[in-house]
């Protein structure tokens, strides 16, 4: 299923969207062509687009202007995904083998660089420097957060406000500024450009908790990818954290890591899994992204009663239950 199933107004606007992605990463070199178009065939939720969308829908609804940065959104995404598969050394993505396997960790670093390079050029377009100050510094916490995954890499004790920092900057600014940039590019107010910055940044927050939880509760199918990939790759998210802090848990999870990093990528986890799915490590992870919802719901509350905002809490709604 697609996010765009829940509902079905803007399906005319994401086929534009879908249609220009496609177009503007079109390249007259075969291997580069193949590579940055390979992630973006395999699918994917268009979330940010559809973001951005949805923010548009505050102020002045201009497609055109707004493909101009839900396009780059979608582009950045895909760009950091494909860094991320080097990262996180993952084979599959999306049901399909990743740039980095497919090819090489050389092809995938400047497949995601083209990628980056043509966001920026769909975006230059746009005169306003808001949006270009906005989305650069994002994309600078971005770097900096895969630059905090990498560094904690099996680090059994960072503080749970260290994961929360880590998560923010790689995955819920982005989904923040999606929003807001859909209301700048349309030119709402300022008041209401910062409100859906606040409604994205907690959806980003919750989104990425579900993502984590995701890989240890979901499956292979669900997922596109095997269970357990954060742990065999080191990053320790937050529902293994909160199962280390139970005193009858710990010593025994934390020889289980152990065993895990020494296997280098390749350890069965799914005695691990096994553990945290028997503490109450997943529970209060989902309460920590409850918490994240509501407070995207109250952000929204602000905002004037109309479809997009109630497209906006279909989507906070989503993100909490989703399985894939
Ligand atoms: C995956 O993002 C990376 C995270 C931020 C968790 P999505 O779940 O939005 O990925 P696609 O685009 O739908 O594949
Ligand atoms: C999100 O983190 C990746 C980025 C924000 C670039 P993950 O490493 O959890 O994403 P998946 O699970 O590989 O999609
Ligand atoms: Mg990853
Ligand atoms: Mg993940």
């Amino acid at each position: 299923m697609k996010i765009l199933d829940i509902f079905g107004t803007l399906k005319k606007d994401i086929d534009y969207v879908e249609q220009r992605l496609y177009s503007s990463i079109d390249v007259d070199q075969k291997l580069l062509s193949e590579t940055s178009l390979h992630l973006l065939k395999a699918g994917g939720k268009r979330l940010r687009p559809v973001f951005v969308l949805l923010g548009g829908k505050f102020g002045h609804y201009d497609l055109e202007r707004l493909l101009h940065v839900a396009v780059p959104l979608e582009l950045i995404h895909s760009a950091s995904l494909v860094h991320d598969d080097v990262i996180d050394d993952a084979s599959t993505r999306r049901g399909k083998a990743t740039v980095k396997s497919k090819w090489d960790n050389k092809i995938a670093m400047y497949t995601g660089d083209y990628i980056y390079a043509k966001a920026l050029t769909l975006v230059s377009k746009l005169e306003n420097p808001m949006i270009h100050r906005i989305l650069s510094k994002a994309l600078v916490q971005m770097s900096i957060g895969e630059m905090e995954q990498i560094r904690d890499f099996f680090n059994t004790d960072q503080s749970i406000r260290n994961y929360l920092l880590r998560i923010r900057r790689k995955t819920a600014l982005l989904i923040a500024v999606s929003c807001q940039l859909g209301a700048v590019a349309a030119e709402a107010p300022l008041e209401i450009s910062r409100l859906l910055y606040r409604y994205g940044y907690n959806v980003g927050m919750a989104f990425q908790i579900r993502d984590d939880l995701l890989d240890l509760k979901g499956t292979e199918k669900q997922l596109g990818k095997p269970p357990g990939s954060d742990m065999r790759q080191g990053n320790i998210t937050l529902p293994v954290l909160y199962a280390l802090q139970d005193p009858a848990l710990r010593e025994e999870l934390l020889q289980e890591l152990a065993n895990i990093h020494a296997k280098d990528g390749s350890a069965d986890t799914s005695r691990a899994i096994q553990m945290i799915l028997g503490s109450d490590g997943i529970q209060k992870a989902e309460q920590l992204a409850d918490r994240y919802i509501e407070k995207a719901l109250a952000a929204l509350h602000h905002l004037k009663d109309n479809k997009a905002k109630k497209h906006l809490q279909e989507i906070a709604y989503f993100v909490n239950r989703r399985a894939y």
